[in-house]
């Protein structure tokens, strides 16, 4: 794998994954996860989960060679603040993290992509977390925007993910990737955000 300009992973990205993410965004809202402080807190479990699962990611020395500056944008530590300052126990999930010290490199770009982009989608989420008196100091932690802004950071980044070449298996796998965490995701709010 080299950094030669290859670009249109993201859009990829996008276009695969689009139905998903289209079930996960209604199925979240279908919860009404900012109707309250309890619905937000279970919303919370959800990311920590998530955000457990691609932690190692940032701390990578290869994928931080390909990303520079990867290892700033981890929302790990943010969420696990989040759910502190409800008061909420963190979750104890029976399987361990996705990625751990060894990683497909290509599999953890597709995971990236899902878990950055979700940033980029969070200023609608950011704004309702308002509604319930929480902001980027206090409960919605992670949902803030990175320092340089939504839309600027989520553009380089996506440059950063576009410059990596791929060759058509790795490309798979990296599809394959960004799929298996949006299902990740949705499995988590069948597990914490349940509707009756
Ligand atoms: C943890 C759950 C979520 C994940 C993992 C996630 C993932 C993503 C990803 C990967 C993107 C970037 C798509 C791209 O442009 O390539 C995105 C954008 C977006 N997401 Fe989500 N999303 C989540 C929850 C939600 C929810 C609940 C909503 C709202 C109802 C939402 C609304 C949006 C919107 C509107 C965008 C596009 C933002 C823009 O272009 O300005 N997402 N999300």
């Amino acid at each position: 794998m080299t950094t030669t300009v290859s670009p249109g992973h993201c859009a990829r990205f996008r276009a695969l994954t689009h139905d998903t993410h289209d079930v996960l965004d209604k199925r979240i809202m279908a919860y009404s996860p900012f109707s309250g402080r309890e619905r937000y807190a279970a919303f919370l479990k959800v990311q920590y989960c998530f955000h457990r699962d691609v932690a190692a990611l940032f701390d990578n020395t290869s994928l931080n060679t390909l990303l520079p500056g990867l290892k700033e944008r981890g929302r790990f530590a943010a969420v696990a603040q989040d759910l502190k300052d409800l008061g909420q126990a963190l979750p104890e999930p029976e399987m361990p993290p996705v990625f751990g010290e060894q990683i497909d490199l290509p599999t953890a770009i597709g995971w990236l992509y899902v878990e950055e982009g979700s940033n980029l989608g969070g200023a609608i989420l950011f704004k309702m977390a308002g509604k319930l008196d929480l902001s980027a100091d206090f409960g919605a932690r992670h949902l803030a925007p990175h320092p340089e802004g939504r839309a600027p950071s989520w553009r380089a980044f996506m440059q950063q993910l576009d410059a990596i070449e791929l060759d058509d298996k790795e490309q798979q796998r990296a599809n394959n990737g960004a799929e298996a965490a949006f299902t990740q995701v949705l499995s988590y709010v069948e597990r914490y955000c349940p509707i009756s």
